[in-house]
């Protein structure tokens, strides 16, 4: 199977107001726009609040709109939660699941991650799960087997690789500046395609884009990106800043 277009994906977290949100999303929709042969695909996942803003900047252009977590019903009594039909509605195509920050900050167990996975693609959309050790975890020698249980515990049956993006960010190099070597991403990606293979099939899982997320910056992009099995990246500190996610994505 052909290599997959590689997902450059800003994962904006707590940040954005109007006016950072229309720069920021109005800036990069106009360098997409005027790139003819954008070897990658570029997403921006906003807060829920400035969805509908940024959906209407990136409208009729290929840089794409994702939210950062969902629920699991569609509509319903559920005070404070955002529902997967509700992020199509708004012009989402992606939704981040299973963020470190959600499993420790919000306690959400494989269980939820996957109830929530298979809900956002009944709805329609794409998912982007991610995986990650501790630093405990990695110093234990337990890394391969925790990112192949939470990636074997967070998908739903019936995952398709046109649907699933997966995304491995160590959860130490999240926001630190600190990365894994190059030799630790080409061996935790390795692994988590003969998960994949095992899940959805070899040939499946080959078209199944891989994320490194942790610290991607301009200076270390070209060389995580090159690396066999790495499709992309999740972008969190560096894709709020225009120029940088763009060197990142450029690293492509
Ligand atoms: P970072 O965050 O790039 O700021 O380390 C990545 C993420 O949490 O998705």
């Amino acid at each position: 199977m052909a290599r997959p277009v590689p997902l450059i994906a800003g994962n904006w977290k707590m940040n954005g107001l109007t006016a950072s949100t229309r720069s920021l999303a109005s800036e990069l929709a106009t360098r997409v726009r005027s790139d003819r042969d954008l070897g990658f695909e570029m997403l921006i996942c906003p807060p829920f609040t400035m969805l509908s803003t940024a959906a209407e900047l990136v409208r009729d252009c290929a840089l794409k709109l994702g939210a950062q977590d969902c629920h699991t019903a569609s509509s319903g009594a559920h005070t404070g939660d955002i529902s997967p039909a509700m992020l199509r509605d708004v012009g989402c195509e992606y939704v981040i699941l299973g963020h470190s920050e959600r499993r420790t900050d919000h306690g959400e167990t494989c269980a939820l991650v996957r109830a929530k996975t298979r809900a956002a693609l009944d709805a329609g959309l794409k998912v982007i799960v991610c995986v990650g050790e501790t630093e405990a975890q990695r110093d234990a020698g337990e890394t391969l087997r925790v990112v192949a249980d939470q990636v074997t515990g967070s998908l739903p049956e019936g995952v398709t690789a046109e649907t699933l993006v997966v995304a491995y960010e160590p959860v130490w190099a999240i926001g630190t500046g600190r990365t894994p070597t190059t030799a630790e991403v080409a061996e935790v990606h390795a692994a988590l395609r003969q998960t994949l293979g095992t899940i959805l099939g070899t040939g499946a899982a080959e078209g199944v884009r891989l994320l490194y997320g942790g610290s991607v910056k301009p200076d270390n992009a070209r060389e995580l990106l090159a690396l066999d099995n790495v499709n992309g990246a999740l972008v969190g500190g560096a894709s709020l800043k225009v120029d940088d996610f763009w060197a990142i994505a450029s690293a492509v």
